[in-house]
């Protein structure tokens, strides 16, 4: 199982790399590395500023403590606190836990096709000022006009219906509902889109959900951008509280279960590309139309950085995404600005790129908040061990003996591994992952494989994270998550760190508010204190699971109940799959990916084709040909909810 980042790094780069089969490969490779350094000489010299003195929203405490309201497994419930605390299943947990536990389907949809939604479109450019000032700025240089510049990016080319296919043949079991975005095309006559096959028979298990349906403000609609339709998904009526989200163009290859998605024991289930990195700071675009993903991840990550430590965040994989309903409410009510402009951009572009990128978003806020628990957890509920508010010498003096012991055997040349006492009873909670499921009475995963939980530490702990100074530049480059984590390596050094006073023995008494500043120093501005923080505390525990080094001593205390439950709520896994990414932009081109994907049957799990082709109509009419071939080849059986 691997998952391929040249190809999703091709997708960064599309439209601005022309290829030749052959050399896609090479063509790719150096991309990657060109990219990189890139990245590097734009940025390095930029990453300096955030590092320091980052504002933190005010009201992030606050929303620690909201609990998933709607989510289908009470989030305190003692067999989640038993495996949270010794990472044991309660042996008398019967299936009834996941047996039949669904998560919906959710499809954005537009068919640029549409003669009438591409007037109503025009219609709009021509209003918008900020088309009007690109229009004149490109018409100056090229001399034409840019109608169809993005006409790709709308274009049907029927992949709905066979992605629907694919989600018939190979996730039938995981779902009650597919829920089918689609556009209002014309707000007067308040007509919208429906997929042509749709036999209307089966609007039961497909529901038809009218953007004016999720947007609260329905003067932002019709919407050309699906970042700020994005936005809004998690308002959809009926849908399960966790959901998977499918662009029209991603298709399954392989038959997949809920425990692809998330599942009560071992929470969301993430696919990142831990060498594709997103930096921490904006881009902003000159007046320019090409404003891809890319931008809006940036953007993302920035929001990410003043909450959370400004970092380089893996991108996310180009597979299904799983969503959540009371997380994207909990996000959307720290940054309610961000997204309310998000889904005020009717084109990508408008508004400086500032566009959310909710499965981004989401995933990382995910990983964060479970990364914050545990440390904040372990510092105010467990290194203040008397629990009067204070950190006296005593508790400091245990602790730093710790991490002395710890940082000794870190970089000891040692041709023995593990080197010293530490490691060695170190159980990852992904361990037995389908004996506990099956315990659940849920099905193994199909598409994928947990590599690693969150509950572990955090997945993407720099390479060699030797906390001395400040991270800069390309430093600040993650694990692959398929690296063991027991062999990664942290110094954690106690003055960069932790500052002076805490190892000062004439220091008798820290006070809550300087621990609490020590604390949000190592856990946010210098994160890579706080990633080694936790890797010591989760590799030298004494026993599996968290109760020896996080959870708070006393069980039966309101402050357990809540770690417990935000750990639930926060609970994570980076998963691997083998999936594909194909741009298709010339018949041959196009013709040879199709047929690898095609004798990759019964192994590629996902599979992501976007239509490039630029607006050539033979070119586009042969390419829409192979397309529609190998689709009716590989998806050959309609769905049930086809007109006959
Ligand atoms: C795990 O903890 C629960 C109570 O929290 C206890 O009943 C159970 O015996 C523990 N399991 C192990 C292996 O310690
Ligand atoms: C998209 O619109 C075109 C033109 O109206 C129509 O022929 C086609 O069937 C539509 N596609 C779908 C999937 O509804
Ligand atoms: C379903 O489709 C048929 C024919 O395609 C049409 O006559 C009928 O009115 C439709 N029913 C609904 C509820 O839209
Ligand atoms: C590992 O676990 C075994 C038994 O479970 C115990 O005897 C041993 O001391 C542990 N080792 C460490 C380093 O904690
Ligand atoms: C960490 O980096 C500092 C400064 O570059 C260096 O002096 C020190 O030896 C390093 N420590 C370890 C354990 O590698």
């Amino acid at each position: 199982m691997s998952t391929f980042f040249p190809r999703s790094l091709y997708q960064a780069f599309r439209g601005q790399c022309s290829y030749s089969a052959k050399g896609l490969t090479i063509i790719l490779i150096a991309l990657f590395l060109a990219f990189n350094l890139i990245v590097y000489i734009h940025f390095s010299d930029l990453l300096n500023p955030p590092i320091q003195d980052l504002p933190r929203k005010a009201d992030q405490r606050e929303s620690s403590s909201l609990v998933m309201s709607r989510h289908p497994f009470p989030p305190t419930s003692d067999w989640m606190s038993d495996w949270l605390y010794n990472q044991t299943v309660d042996s008398k947990l019967d299936e009834s836990v996941g047996k039949g536990l669904k998560i919906d389907v959710v499809y954005t949809w537009v068919n640029g096709s549409d003669p009438t939604l591409m007037a109503v479109k025009e219609r709009y450019e021509d209003a918008s000022p900020f088309f009007q000032k690109f229009r004149a700025a490109r018409n100056a240089r090229v001399g034409q006009s840019n109608s169809g510049l993005t006409a790709n990016r709308y274009r049907d080319m029927d992949e709905l219906r066979y992605s629907v296919r694919s989600v018939a043949e190979y996730a039938s079991t995981m779902f009650n509902r597919i829920h089918i975005l689609t556009t209002v095309v014309d707000p007067e006559t308040q007509e919208s889109q429906a997929p042509s096959w749709l036999n209307n028979a089966s609007l039961d298990v497909i529901q038809l959900v009218r953007h004016d349906v999720i947007f609260k403000d329905k003067t932002l609609l019709p919407s050309f951008n699906s970042l700020a339709i994005e936005s809004q998904i998690h308002h959809i009526p009926m849908v399960t509280d966790v959901f998977l989200y499918l662009n029209d163009d991603v298709f399954l290859g392989t038959p997949m279960a809920a425990a692809d998605v998330w599942t009560p024991l071992y929470g969301f289930v993430f696919h990142m590309e831990p060498t594709l990195l997103v930096p921490p700071f904006m881009h902003t675009p000159d007046n320019t139309l090409n404003v891809g993903e890319w931008d809006s991840l940036q953007y993302s990550n920035y929001l990410l950085s003043m909450q959370f430590g400004p970092r380089h965040r893996s991108y996310l994989a180009h597979v299904p995404h799983v969503l959540s309903v009371p997380l994207l409410d909990e996000i959307q009510s720290m940054w309610p600005e961000e997204f309310e402009a998000t889904s005020s951009h009717r084109f990508r572009g408008e508004g400086q790129a500032r566009d959310v990128h909710v499965s981004f978003f989401m995933a990382h806020y995910v990983a964060e908040r479970l990364r914050e628990t545990q440390l904040s957890s372990f510092w105010f509920n467990r290194l203040d061990a008397n629990q009067d508010g204070i950190l006296d010498w005593s508790e400091r003096e245990q602790f730093l003996k710790r991490v002395d012991n710890w940082n000794q055997v870190q970089y000891e040349k040692s041709t023995q591994w593990p080197p010293l006492p530490y490691f060695q009873n170190f159980s990852s909670f992904v361990s037995n992952s389908e004996d506990h499921l099956r315990q659940l009475g849920m099905p193994p995963t199909g598409s994928s494989t947990y590599r690693l939980s969150g509950l572990d530490g955090y997945p993407f702990m720099l390479a060699s994270a030797n906390t001395t100074s400040t991270v800069q530049g390309l430093d600040n480059r993650p694990y692959m998550v398929n690296d063991d984590v027991q062999l990664r390596r942290c110094h954690l050094n106690i003055d960069f760190c932790l500052g002076s006073d805490f190892k000062s023995s004439t220091v008798e008494a820290i006070d809550h508010d300087a621990s609490t500043t020590i604390f949000q120093r190592l856990a946010f501005t210098e994160f890579h204190c706080g990633d080694c923080l936790l890797h010591m505390l989760r590799q030298t525990a004494t026993e599996p699971g968290l109760g020896s080094e996080i959870l708070p001593v006393e069980k039966d205390s309101k402050v357990y109940q809540d770690v417990v439950s935000d750990l639930t709520k926060y609970n994570y896994v980076i998963a691997m799959s083998s999936y594909t990414f194909v741009s298709l932009m010339d018949p041959f081109g196009s013709q040879t990916f199709l047929n690898q994907i095609m004798n990759k049957k019964a192994t590629e799990a996902f599979f992501c084709i976007n239509d490039n082709v630029n607006n050539n109509p033979r070119v586009e009419a042969q390419v829409r040909d192979i397309f529609k071939r190998f689709l009716d080849q590989r998806f050959p059986t309609s769905s049930p909810w086809e007109k006959p």
